[in-house]
């Protein structure tokens, strides 16, 4: 509000050739206390005005006149402005008394509708991190757009077909054994097409049958078809288990395969709309003028591939939803394939193709380098996650050990930590693994978030909060940085949607947490006057917290 307040006044000070916004996207927001709460530089308007950056800023200062506003002060070239704190403060109590847990929501989204293609893990094999991180960071994506007001469908695309279930149909058939497999599936499936790899590397004829196999897997044979059912089962048990253990669900989980005999559709369309070239027996699009390698739609022996399977599922789902987004939470390592995708269906004159985005994001690297099944160095995450509840129910015992509901909270902590580890970085680039870091309850961790909100619902708790106690009318200085940090959220929860960055919440969450853990350490605020003035702020700030923290996916437990 007092952003917009400056450059409205600002704008009309200076005339019709600088709009609000022009005014707008120059405002700073002050590093120093002592510089004020906002600061306008003049610097280009110097030239315009044939005058120096600090003769303008002495000019304009006093004109700029605002309740909002408690003092105007030109320093060296800028404009500060101090808010009247009193007021700001009132004001953003307020809000936050009569939103609620709906502080921070936007209606930019009304009647319109995302889909997420997220998390997308391929079957018969672990979960890997990479899946992992796909499927925090579409979760968050998709809790943030629906705070703007979008509707959401999440979209789990499991990898479940290619021509890898042949070689571990073959793999199975030569070294497979029921038992285990039933006992261990994932770890045992993933060993034998480890082994697979090795052996066929002086073995031909295991290339052979792993071709002979996804042959009779395309032609429907009825063993082919009846184990890849099993270990497609078998792998998404396991996947719901490390789901439940993130709290996170989804609307559709649809595998690659569904789209087996919908791809014909999609060739034939291209060939109609005469977009198909040959080149070496196979069916390409050629996107020359895209500056790009062509899109590879059927190969020399006939199969289609990842990209006719992408494009026809895309098809379908502007079909069943009308997105007015669609979003692929997918690393950096295909952003060929959805420049291709994209530019393709943009060749089908496909509207939509446009709001098709690919949202990248980095690796997640072991000792600075890419984790692989193939290789067999991944890290499993169920097992991460189990140590990470382990951890914090250890921590538990040892702090509070009259706990209630102990197996709850150590779960809402542990995943947690694990969550918030990878959403505090910036989704584009490379994240080093590290359970140390992921684990440690001190420093930019969920459980420090978390432990923040326990502190100030137990504060409330003592004060005896209640609601129709609230009172806004707050004055106190040492409260400022907290409150125009709560005052901020809304801000934040827009741009991170658009921008497609759940960091930017992470970060407002620990610098908000560090600022009420300042006022808490400064002021003794059970014992002080303005007992419910300062109890709802505590208030404010716990809203914010939970509803930040829910934005990310993680749970703020009560007591902790
Ligand atoms: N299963 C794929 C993989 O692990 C990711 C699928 C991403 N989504 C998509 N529509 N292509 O590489």
């Amino acid at each position: 509000m007092e952003k917009n307040v400056l450059a409205l006044q600002l704008s009309h000070l200076l005339g019709e050739e600088y709009s609000r916004d022009w005014v707008y996207s120059l405002i700073e927001i002050p590093k120093q206390e002592k510089l004020g709460d906002l600061a306008f530089p003049c610097f280009q308007l110097a030239k315009s005005f044939r005058q120096s950056p600090a003769k303008i800023a002495d000019q304009l200062a006093p004109r700029l006149k605002h309740d909002l506003f408690a003092s105007v002060q030109p320093t060296g070239g800028y404009i500060n402005i101090f808010l009247n704190q009193r007021f700001v403060t009132e004001h953003t109590l307020k809000q936050l008394l009569t939103s609620g847990t709906d502080y921070g929501s936007h209606e930019f989204g009304a009647n319109k509708n995302v889909v997420l293609d997220m998390s997308a893990p391929n079957i018969a094999k672990p979960f890997s991190m990479g899946h992992l991180r796909s499927t925090v960071i579409g979760n968050a994506l998709a809790n943030l757009a629906e705070k703007c007001g979008y509707e959401t469908v999440k979209i789990n695309y499991i990898g479940d077909y290619g021509t890898q279930f042949g070689k571990l149909l073959a793999a199975y058939k030569k070294w497979g054994d029921e038992e285990q497999v039933r006992a261990n599936p994932l770890p045992e499936l993933t060993k034998m097409y480890v082994k697979y790899h090795g052996a066929s590397q002086h073995d031909p004829t295991l290339i052979e049958n792993g071709r002979d196999w996804f042959k009779k897997l395309e032609q429907n044979d009825p063993e082919a078809i009846n184990l890849w059912k099993w270990f497609k089962d078998a792998s998404l048990t396991e996947f719901n288990k490390i789901y439940d253990l993130l709290g996170i669900s989804f609307d559709l989980t649809r595998g690659e395969a569904y789209y087996n005999d919908k791809m014909d559709a999609t060739v034939d369309l291209l060939k109609e709309r005469q977009l198909l070239t040959e080149s070496d027996g196979a069916m390409v699009v050629p996107l020359d003028e895209e500056g790009l390698p062509p899109c590879l739609i059927k190969k020399s022996n006939g199969t289609t591939i990842y990209a006719t399977r992408d494009l026809t599922a895309a098809i379908d789902r502007y079909r069943s939803y009308q997105f007015d987004e669609a979003l692929y939470v997918v690393g950096h390592e295909q952003t060929l394939h959805f420049q291709q995708i994209k530019h393709v269906l943009t060749k089908l004159n496909l509207p939509w193709a446009q709001d098709i985005k690919h949202i990248s994001f980095g690796m997640m690297l072991q000792n600075g380098t890419k984790m692989s099944t193939r290789r067999g160095k991944t890290i499993l995450l169920e097992k991460v996650l189990k140590e990470a509840i382990e951890r914090a129910r250890a921590n538990i015992e040892e702090k509070n050990p009259g706990l209630a509901d102990k197996d709850l909270v150590a779960e809402q902590v542990g995943a947690g930590a694990v969550i918030f580890h990878d959403l505090k970085h910036d989704r584009r680039n490379d994240v080093e693994f590290s359970l140390e870091d992921m684990l440690t309850f001190e420093g930019d961790t969920a459980p420090y978030l978390q432990y923040a909100y326990v502190r100030a619902q137990s504060i409330l708790d003592k004060g005896g909060f209640e609601l129709d106690k609230a009172d806004a009318s707050l004055d106190d200085s040492l409260a400022w940085p907290l409150v125009k940090q709560l005052r901020h959220f809304p801000n934040v929860v827009e741009k991170a949607y658009r921008e497609y960055d759940p960091s930017k919440i992470a970060r407002y969450l620990l610098d908000a947490a560090k600022m009420f853990n300042k006022y808490y350490a400064g002021t003794r605020i059970l014992q002080d006057n303005q007992l419910d003035a300062r109890l709802t702020l505590v208030h404010g700030f716990s809203l914010v917290i939970k509803e930040g923290l829910r934005l990310l996916g993680i749970q703020a437990p009560e007591k902790m």
